[in-house]
Order: C-alpha cells, then sequence, then structure tokens
C-alpha cells in the first residue's frame, strides 16, 4: 500500500458559478444542487459552496438541498457572523471553511488575518466544533497565519493560491506555499489549497506532498460549458494522482 503522504490530491469542487448562471436569469436553472450530482459522478470527493451576506448565487435554499443530497462531503464557505454560525449549526454542514468578505469583491480577495481576527473568530470556531463540524480557514501563505491558526485548534488551513495563481512569479510563490504547507503539517494541521487553480497550473501543487486536497471551481465550471460538468471533474481529477 502506498504511503498515506502519496495519495491523490482529493477534489472539492466548488459550484458558485452554477448558481451565478442562474442568478444571471433568477431562474431555477442550472441548480447546484444537480450539478453537485454530476460533480460526484465526476469523482469529486467534496462539494464547496460559499454563502456569502449578499446571496449573490449560492442561497440557504441550494445549501439545505445540498446538505441533504450530496454524498461525499459538503464544505461552506462562509464568513464569521452570527448569521452564518447560525446556519452552520442548523444545516451541519461536514465542514466550514472561514473566510473574509467584503460587499464589493468580485471573488475572496485574500486570506483571513488569523493574527489580527483570532480573538474574533475563537468563540465561532468554539461553537462549530461543538457542532462536530470541521473547521478550515482559508489565509495566505504566511507562517505567521498558520501558526495562528494552529493555536485556534482548528483541523484545517486552506492555503490562498491566488498569488501562484496570478503567474507573476510562481517560482517564488511555489516555494512560499511548500514552505508554509509543511509548517502547517508539522503543527498538526491538514493542509488544503485553492483559488484560481486550472487545468494548466494545478500540477505543480499537487506535487507539494503536504497538500490533501483542493478546492476548485472556475476553472472546472468553465470547462463544463464545453465538456460538460461531469467529464471537466474528471479531467481535474486525473491531473490530481500522485
Ligand atoms: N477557495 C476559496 C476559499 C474560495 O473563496 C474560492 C473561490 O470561491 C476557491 C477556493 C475556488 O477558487 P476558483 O473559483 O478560482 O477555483
Amino acid at each position: 500500500m502506498r504511503d498515506e503522504k502519496f495519495k491523490d490530491v482529493k477534489l472539492g469542487v466548488n459550484l458558485d458559478h452554477i448558481a451565478t448562471i442562474r442568478e444571471a436569469r433568477k431562474a431555477q436553472e442550472p441548480d447546484p444542487v444537480q450539478a453537485a450530482l454530476l460533480a460526484e459522478l465526476g469523482g469529486a470527493d467534496g462539494i464547496t459552496v460559499h454563502l456569502r451576506g449578499d446571496r449573490r448565487h449560492i442561497k440557504e435554499r441550494d445549501v439545505e438541498l445540498l446538505r441533504r443530497t450530496v454524498k461525499t462531503m459538503l464544505n461552506v464557505e462562509m464568513s464569521a457572523t452570527d448569521e452564518m454560525v447560525d446556519i452552520a449549526l442548523r444545516v451541519l454542514p461536514n465542514q466550514v471553511t472561514l473566510v473574509p468578505e467584503r460587499r464589493e469583491e468580485i471573488t475572496t480577495e485574500g486570506g483571513l488575518d488569523v493574527v489580527l481576527q483570532g480573538e474574533f473568530i475563537k468563540p465561532v470556531i468554539t461553537k462549530l466544533t461543538a457542532a462536530e463540524i470541521a473547521v478550515s480557514i482559508f489565509v495566505d501563505p504566511e507562517p505567521e497565519q498558520i501558526r495562528a491558526c494552529a493555536k485556534l485548534g482548528v483541523s484545517a488551513v486552506e492555503l490562498n493560491t491566488a498569488k501562484y495563481a496570478e503567474g507573476k512569479d510562481p517560482e517564488k510563490e511555489l516555494k512560499i506555499l511548500e514552505k508554509t504547507a509543511k509548517l502547517a503539517s508539522k503543527l498538526g494541521l491538514r493542509v488544503l489549497a485553492g483559488h484560481g487553480l486550472n487545468y494548466w497550473n494545478v500540477r505543480e501543487i499537487v506535487a507539494i506532498d503536504e497538500i490533501e486536497e483542493l478546492n476548485i471551481g472556475h476553472a472546472i465550471v468553465s470547462r463544463a460549458v464545453y465538456v460538460g460538468l461531469r467529464e471537466a471533474v474528471a479531467e481535474m481529477k486525473a491531473l490530481l494522482r500522485r
């Protein structure tokens, strides 16, 4: 049997943009619940959705139905507000990923500043953990952020790969991701990563041993327009082999 460390990277498929298309017409279709089924048939190891305060794409209805239909695992990205915590405690996803949120942003712009906001998010983590919801925090790949997450006792960190994906200095950004992934793993955190990953830039991230799971959305939904969601997920899954 292969060492646990060398297992294939798991794929969490982010379906926000299925709902973005639906909301472009304020219609019923396409439905992220149906999309989740196809993503799972394509080999997704988990389904991720971001329930934003402004509900611009994913709605509470989606999260509730996904909770009842997803067979793999449901990860809900949310900000650490009372409103979101109440929803999480009612719906009980397998995992909550805490993310920062600004109304004006097109997508999540950076990691949560855990060094600055640790005390504020601590009670949120306590409540979610008591309800047996695993907590992950989306952070920029900086050692002090990783250490702050470890102190809070969360189960995982999701390293923000946006800077790497922007492609200005990918070699440098890869080294930073590698270093912080090692530190997180040493501190007992599960290491996830995501943001801006696609079919052309993902293999270098897969090569980082400590990373066990990736959350990918835009690239998969975009490719699904041409080849269908099941195939788009299967193609990405094939790239996550080690
Ligand atoms: N991880 C987090 C925390 C995110 O906010 C997003 C975007 O919703 C992703 C991963 C997926 O990013 P992308 O859509 O660029 O693949």
